[in-house]
């Protein structure tokens, strides 16, 4: 028969091979087109880095300029899409509205779901990073039964995002400089990280030549997931419920034990064997963005930080290597915002999307793109004769 390496979980398997994101787990490095991820995240901002991802270098500041204006010509989303918006439970959670309208968007943009055009494959990876704020945030206003703002061109990346989310009618809103620079930087720290779970999902979608709308709502979906995007959700919702520093113990004891299914959420990481680099900036940012807001004694933070503590001198996780990851400080700095936990993950989707459709860019471009195509393992029953009903 076939001859094939068993690997479940891909552990050891290089599916692609791939220009754009480069991670040293043994160092905790993390570099995006060879810039590492720390000077990005101090010196750069979330559309200079969806550039980079997307060709290949940093903007001269024309292309800049350039770029920023195509992006802004296309947040709005069409008028009709917000029927789909209406068409879910008022209280679903912001993802399951997001996998939905995102896929529907193929029905909106029949032009850019042209695969083999790779002019339309540039003005689809333009509309998504410019829609998907959109989204996330109609997504949110629809949740808490608000009405949809539309986006504000005259604002940045981040800030337009932050006033679809928190304007609301007949009320002054004005985005906070501080918040808004927050924001971007989580969306850099998250905008791509090579083949994780839902970018392979991306690619394996786009192998069979899906339209990329299609795609990006399967790592939407894929994304949703507590192992993966979902963590930062349910990392805050741990550190809550842990509620107060006396009660970690108990805690650390779970995630320890065998028989109890529970984990320490934003711990541990599939590359990362050293600390992520993310957290570290994370970490910085929420001292920061706490500190600036005037919340220092936040509850919260204390109990992440003594987390921390306790878990990187318990020999069960420095054996294991199990280091904070970018999700273990996220959902601090999100809170304060103001965000609620169910629009933790969307808003790491938006944050990816620029990293989803690159990948999905580079593959479609690859003149040896094969369809993905796992093999397995069969264990199941041998070749048997079918039995009527009444003899079996
Ligand atoms: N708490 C307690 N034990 C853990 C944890 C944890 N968070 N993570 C891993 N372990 C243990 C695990 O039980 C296993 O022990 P043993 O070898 O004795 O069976 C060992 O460490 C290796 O874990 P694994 O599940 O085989 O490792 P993996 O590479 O398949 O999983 C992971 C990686 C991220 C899914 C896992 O560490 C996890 O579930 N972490 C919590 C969820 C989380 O924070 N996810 C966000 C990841 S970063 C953001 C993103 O990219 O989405």
């Amino acid at each position: 028969g076939d001859v094939f390496t068993y690997d479940p979980g891909f552990t050891s398997t290089a599916s692609c091979s791939s220009t754009i994101t480069y991670i040293d787990g043994d160092k905790g490095e993390l570099l995006y087109r060879g810039y590492p991820i720390e000077q990005l995240a101090d010196k750069s901002h979330h559309l200079e880095v969806c550039y980079l991802l997307l060709y290949g270098e940093l903007p001269d500041a024309k292309q800049m300029l350039e770029f920023e204006a195509l992006v802004t010509r296309h947040t709005m989303v069409h008028e009709q899409m917000q029927y789909f918006f209406r068409g879910f439970r008022r209280d679903a959670h912001p993802m399951a509205t997001m996998v939905g309208v995102v896929g529907a968007m193929s029905a909106f943009y029949h032009d850019s779901t042209d695969t083999n055009d790779t002019y339309q494959r540039e003005v689809a990876a333009i509309r998504m990073v410019a829609k998907l704020p959109t989204i996330a945030a109609m997504a949110y206003k629809y949740s808490i039964g608000q009405p949809f703002v539309y986006p504000k061109n005259t604002l940045d990346y981040a800030g337009n995002f932050l006033h679809m989310c928190f304007a609301v009618p007949a009320e002054d809103y004005v985005v906070d400089p501080i918040l808004a620079k927050a924001m971007d930087r989580i969306m850099m720290l998250h905008a791509d990280h090579e083949q994780n779970a839902s970018t392979s999902t991306v690619r394996l979608a786009g192998s069979s030549g899906a339209n990329p709308f299609a795609c990006i709502a399967a790592g939407i979906a894929c994304l949703w997931g507590p192992a993966h995007g979902g963590a930062n959700q349910a990392c805050l919702e741990m550190l809550r419920e842990i509620g107060t520093v006396d009660r970690i113990p108990e805690f650390i004891e779970r995630a320890k034990n065998k028989d109890d299914p529970f984990r320490l959420m934003g711990f541990g990481h599939r590359v990362y064997k050293n600390f992520d680099p993310r957290a570290r900036v994370m970490k910085e940012s929420a001292d920061e963005v706490l500190g600036l807001l005037g919340i220092e004694d936040n509850e919260t933070l204390k109990v992440a930080k003594e987390l921390e503590r306790i878990a990187l001198e318990d020999p069960y996780f420095v054996e294991k290597k199990l280091y904070p990851n970018v999700d273990f400080y996220s959902g601090i700095i999100l809170e304060a915002m103001g965000f609620p936990t169910s629009m933790f993950t969307p808003i790491f989707a938006l944050s990816r999307t620029v990293g989803w459709i690159s990948q999905w860019k580079e593959m479609i471009s690859d003149p040896e793109l094969k369809i993905g195509r796992p093999r397995q393992l069969y264990t199941g029953a041998p070749r048997r004769d079918y039995a009527e009903v009444e003899d079996r």
